[in-house]
């Protein structure tokens, strides 16, 4: 609890550093006719766009931000990190979520995090978060082979371009990543690399040693990390940081193609990410519970918000007790979704007073509790969608901010490894308590709250949403696309609306300081029993919504929270 009260401080005041304010600008937004990029970063937008200008398609123009997102954010992914993506394939109407999301080294342990304290190393400090033990295997390259090779149509070489020539000529240091650099100043200062850089806003940043990293990587592809060169120069990384990655692990890694998830609710069709995230699961459960609490068209006001908060309280403790990597724990989701179960956590939503969370424990039986084990044993969101229709629904994380907080050949490796329960009950960065399924074990996955998503209606997509944001992930994410669905706001105000969040435990309904809600609707949800906690923000939510009639528009927003620009045509 208290690690997550303080993560929430830094990143508060990290943004306050980055000087935003309550009245958001418009240039978060823009409306387009034939396609679009929304990231949280201008230059990475534009090189998604210049990717689609070049006739690439969704899949290329995605690979190319998340790129770019890592040269020009590297506290939020990169190389060194990993992600889910979901992608709308127009031509046969097919939708495909990759996981390449980091998994943690052969030599891992249910105990390998047992009884360590957080260090006076400033923030994020424990084991499970800051130094070599911290970094599951990367994803990220092998996530964007995955997705080029499958839908792109471009080279490799061309999708690499942008982020190259950001990475060598540089880019103006934004006032999010200064914010971030600031709060983590005196770890960066320990790199290097990171040790090097001046994170002043404004500054022009190169990264020379991250240009080389690009350059093999686009001659090479994704062997040079999965067993090449830069691989090799990953693990004496990871080690000499005291971790127990192995070249074998790099090796042994795979992407995995999942089911996404879905419902039906309010007219729509979601299709979001599948286990191991919990965040999908999250927003179908509290879209199925509150449309049978506030009926099918809730207006917005404070029983919509207080059905809200109640619905998520249930799903977050299934995600305690019941999630781990789909691969390795078997998941009772058919029961965790059973009708039954879903009435009565509705029936408990629509009481006009705050429950306390454990009403809605309900628990679920079934036969495959076996936990069985294999055979041989910082985040950002971006959207694409393209002039042919197909869309790209991708986050990507280093987890906490510039990841473990030390670079591998210059690109900042991730501290995935603390999204597994560190010992049963013990709460991670971001308050979520562990569960023994969360535990780490060889080339397991740790759950995850990341919820890229495609909404639909009959005639085919009509939003491409997704959050950063730890644990609030998905709530942010869920509010924007029921803001535009629901109530009628366009993407760039419903991104800039206030969001509230909760989580179950604690039993607080967080409330944001840079986007406050009404304060009436504030004092009714604290007439509800709600305990209001303000924070400075709840997530980082991209969004685009497509209108195909009278006349195909694209209305892309990037969230003003972290100073994001989308981009288009
Ligand atoms: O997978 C997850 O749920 C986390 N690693 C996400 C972390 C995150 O969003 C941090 N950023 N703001």
């Amino acid at each position: 609890m208290r690690r997550w009260v303080s993560i929430v401080l830094w990143c508060a005041s990290a943004l306050l550093l980055a000087g935003l304010s309550a009245s958001f600008p418009p240039e978060h937004t823009g409306v387009f006719t034939r396609e679009a990029v929304a990231a949280d970063h201008a230059a990475a937008s534009r090189a998604g766009a210049e990717i689609l200008a070049a006739g690439g398609n969704a899949a290329d123009a995605a690979a190319a931000t998340m790129l770019a997102l890592g040269v020009v954010n590297p506290a939020s992914s990169g190389l060194g990190g990993g992600g889910f993506a979901l992608y709308y394939c127009a031509k046969d109407d097919s939708l495909t979520f990759f996981d390449f999301r980091e998994r943690a080294p052969r030599a891992a342990s249910r105990t390998m995090f047992d009884g360590d304290a957080e260090r006076p190393d400033g923030p994020a400090s424990a084991p499970s978060q800051l130094g070599g033990l911290a970094s599951g295997v990367p994803g990220e390259a092998a996530g964007i082979e995955a997705l080029i090779s499958r839908f792109g149509s471009l080279s490799l070489r061309e999708i690499v371009a942008p982020a190259l020539r950001l990475a060598e000529e540089g880019f103006e240091v934004s006032d999010a990543l200064a914010g971030m650099g600031s709060a983590f100043e005196t770890q960066l200062r320990g790199d290097p690399v990171m040790g090097m850089w001046n994170l002043q806003a404004g500054a022009t940043l190169r990264r020379p040693s991250l240009a080389r990293v690009l350059r093999a990587f686009a001659d090479a592809g994704a062997a040079v990390i999965y067993g090449g060169v830069i691989g090799q120069e990953m693990v004496a990384a990871v080690q000499k940081q005291g971790g127990v990655m192995t070249l074998q692990d790099l090796r042994a890694y795979r992407v995995r193609r999942r089911e996404p998830l879905e419902t039906t609710a309010f007219g729509h069709r979601w299709v979001t990410a599948p286990p191991p995230s919990a965040g999908g699961f999250t927003m179908i459960q509290s879209l199925s519970i509150l449309e049978r609490a506030v009926g099918p068209a809730p207006n917005y006001g404070a029983p919509l918000l207080h059905a809200m908060a109640e619905s998520w309280k249930g799903p977050f403790l299934d995600r305690e007790r019941y999630f781990g990597d789909p691969d390795q724990v078997i998941l009772p989701l058919d029961k965790m979704m059973g009708a039954e179960r879903i009435a009565k956590r509705a029936a408990l939503a629509a009481e006009g007073t705050a429950q306390p969370s454990a009403a809605y424990e309900l628990p679920v039986e079934w036969a495959g509790s076996r936990i069985t084990t294999p055979d041989n044993a910082g985040t950002s969101h971006l959207c694409v969608v393209d002039a042919a229709g197909n869309v790209a629904s991708v986050t990507t994380t280093v987890n906490l901010p510039f990841g473990a907080r030390f670079t591998a050949g210059g690109v900042v490796m991730n501290d995935e490894m603390d999204d597994f329960a560190s010992e049963i009950g013990k709460a991670n960065a971001f308050g979520l308590p562990g569960g023994a399924r969360n535990l780490p074990g060889p080339w397991k996955r740790p759950v995850s709250t990341m919820s890229p998503t495609i909404v639909f209606d009959n005639g085919g997509p009509v939003l491409c949403v997704g959050a950063s944001g730890g644990s609030r992930i998905v709530t942010a994410t869920q509010q924007v696309a029921m803001n535009i669905l629901l109530h009628g706001m366009n993407a760039g105000e419903a991104v800039a609306a206030p969001r509230i969040h909760h989580q179950g435990v604690p039993q607080t309904l967080q409330v944001e300081t840079v986007a406050p809600l009404d304060s009436a609707l504030q004092d009714e949800l604290r007439a509800r029993g709600h305990h209001i906690e303000p924070i400075y923000n709840i997530g980082t939510v991209q969004v685009i919504q497509i209108q195909r009639s009278p006349d195909r528009r694209i209305y892309a927003a990037s969230d003003p929270r972290k100073g994001g620009r989308p981009t288009g045509h």
